[in-house]
């Protein structure tokens, strides 16, 4: 089955939409004693952002015939994880970014501080989400996700990838080194939230290889996409501020190979993906149209 652009549109929409309720009864109240963490944890995770991740556990939990509802909270445990992966990516330290969503950055909005807690705090209620039991019955599938969660968050995914982020500023990189980068930055939660829907529905071994490559194709295709649109995307679309890769000496594969060799390599990566799903026959109509949204967005 093949799913159109407009289509995948309204899914996204749809499931956006349920993910902002989740979220919303999910954070802590903006009242009460710590007020203003949960206003700012609000303020990072609430009323804006694609939903990428928790659509792409969704859409894995699918192909295995998992819950929507059980889906979604894993989805809303890794935009948490997100959320707060975007904050202090934001903050002066890291890419001193003063947009975000087409809004203040969290820092600005409020300060430094409250922004490293609202991101410190955000990770943990990622953690919290995951344990209990309204995500599975059996304990055993828990601890997978959570494991799962924590790789893909630590010092082998995001964060490692960030560390190296920032440590390539300024340096040559080579292109296996680049891609590495931004594997682990953005492809190992984008991953995560792929395999998610494997780890929910309990699927086989050769199920999950196969859900693991199409991820890898598409995290690093969504982190290119993300490097494109930093140098010709549009402000008033990406909601970011423009051009601050180039301008701090980010290592990206646009900036080491230019515009026209990336989007050769969002190509190959496109091919790669769409081969991985093959063992999904029919089903895997939705994933092929984000693979093809990820490719060619422009927010
Ligand atoms: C931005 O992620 C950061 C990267 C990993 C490139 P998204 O483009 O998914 O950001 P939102 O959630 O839609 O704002
Ligand atoms: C950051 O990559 C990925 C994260 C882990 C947050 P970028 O620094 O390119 O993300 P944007 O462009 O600020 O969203
Ligand atoms: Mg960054
Ligand atoms: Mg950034
Ligand atoms: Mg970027």
């Amino acid at each position: 089955v093949t799913i159109g652009p407009e289509d995948l549109k309204r899914r996204m929409a749809a499931v956006a939409e349920a993910i902002e309720l989740d979220l919303d009864r999910l954070l802590p109240p903006s009242d009460g004693a710590a007020g203003r963490l949960g206003e700012a944890m609000r303020y990072a995770t609430l009323g804006g952002g694609k939903r990428l991740r928790p659509f792409l556990t969704v859409a894995s939990g699918e192909l295995f015939g998992v819950d929507e509802a059980a889906s979604r909270r894993v989805g809303a445990a890794v935009e948490m994880v997100h959320g707060y992966s975007l904050v202090h990516d934001d903050l002066p330290a890291m890419d001193d970014a003063e947009l975000r969503r087409g809004r203040p950055s969290c820092h600005r909005r409020f300060d430094e501080a409250t922004a490293i807690l609202a991101g410190d705090a955000l990770q943990a209620l990622a953690f919290e989400v995951l344990a209990a039991p309204a995500v599975h019955p059996d304990p055993a599938v828990r601890v997978e996700l959570i494991r799962g969660l924590a790789v893909a968050a630590g010092a082998s995914g995001m964060c490692g990838g960030q560390m190296i982020d920032l440590e390539a500023e300024g340096r040559d990189l080579s292109v296996g080194e680049v891609e590495r980068l931004e594997r682990l930055k953005t492809g190992a939660l984008i991953g995560f939230a792929c395999e998610a829907g494997a780890i929910l529905g309990q699927a086989p071994d050769a199920a999950r290889a196969a859900l693991r490559d199409f991820a890898g194709a598409l995290g690093l295709a969504f982190q290119i996409r993300d490097d494109l649109l930093d140098v010709e995307g549009d402000v008033a679309l990406t909601g970011k501020d423009q051009g601050i890769d180039a301008a701090s000496g980010k290592a990206t594969l646009v900036g080491l190979l230019g515009v026209a060799a990336a989007k050769n390599r969002l190509d190959e990566l496109h091919e790669r993906a769409i081969g991985a799903l093959g063992t999904f026959g029919s089903k895997s109509g939705v994933l092929r149209a984000i693979m093809e949204f990820v490719i060619h967005r422009s927010s």
